[in-house]
């Protein structure tokens, strides 16, 4: 595979900067994430956590410092922005699935049309998929036919059957009813388990705590506090850390 194995971290933010016009929305932000680290970032809206996201496949473009993954810098564009990117798979919030495509059409589509995979094998890989997310009996539903958990769960095998080297999440449950929350959840836990390096900006934290290596706090554009779960959630150090913990710990 394309897999390169430099041992270094895989992704690595030095010295980031992004401007949107006069809002300066990341600020020297520096993060280095190992292969199979999980890493899960909270901080209050606005605080820059989707730009971050953003910014590390490239939706967004930055003014100052670097991004690599696997030990390459990410291009402004062309043809190796576009490997690079699919190095990177990611889950909104919102599912975005093809709503004319049945769900193993879904699945199949990037690596029929990116990887130039053959149909036969993109099929028999996106059965596989659909089957480890637990919605295998769906296979040839309409999006609109399923529930919202099923559909992030088929938003998942379909960012996995690209096969990134990590994972991105932004608020991947937040638009979904209680009780399809944890289905989500548990398929992300498992990915973690599996060594998954993952990125995911969420306010589960049973989930960080259960799952993640590491938390990032952001506030203003700044990385500015991450700590290993147990360290951070009993003994935050920010006062901005300690009062965005006690507001969404209280509810
Ligand atoms: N395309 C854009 N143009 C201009 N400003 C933007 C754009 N996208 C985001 N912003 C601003 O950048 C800041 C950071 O936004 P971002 O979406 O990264 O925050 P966030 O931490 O993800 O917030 P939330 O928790 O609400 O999702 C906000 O002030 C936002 O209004
Ligand atoms: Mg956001």
């Amino acid at each position: 595979m394309t897999s390169q194995q430099t041992g270094g971290p895989l992704v690595q933010l030095t010295g980031v900067n992004k401007w949107f016009g006069e809002l300066h929305v990341l600020q020297d932000i520096d993060l280095s994430i190992d292969r199979g680290e999980v890493v899960v970032v909270i901080g209050p809206s606005g605080s820059g956590k989707s730009t971050l996201c953003r910014t590390i496949n490239r939706l967004e473009s930055i003014e100052k410092g670097e991004i690599s993954i696997d030990g390459q810098r990410l291009p402004e564009e062309g043809k190796q922005l576009a490997r690079l990117r699919s190095d990177v798979g990611m889950v909104f919030q919102s599912f975005n699935l093809f709503a004319h495509k049945t769900i193993l059409e879904n699945v199949m589509l990037g690596p029929t049309k990116v990887r130039r995979t053959s149909k036969a094998d993109a099929e028999k890989r996106a059965r596989e998929l659909l089957e480890r997310v637990g919605v295998s009996a769906q296979a040839d539903k309409y999006p609109a036919q399923l529930s919202g958990g099923q559909q992030q769960r088929v938003a998942i095998a379909r960012a996995l059957a690209m096969d990134p080297k990590v994972m991105l999440f932004d608020e991947p449950t937040s638009a979904l009813d209680p009780e399809m929350i944890n289905e989500v959840l548990d398929v992300m836990t498992s990915l973690a388990r599996e060594g998954m390096t993952m990125i995911v900006v969420t306010h589960e934290m049973g989930f960080a705590r259960r799952a993640a290596n590491r938390v990032v706090f952001m506030d203003g554009g700044r990385i500015v506090e991450a700590a290993d779960p147990q360290t951070f959630f009993t003994n935050p150090r920010s006062e901005r850390a300690r009062d965005f913990l006690s507001k969404i710990l209280d509810h």
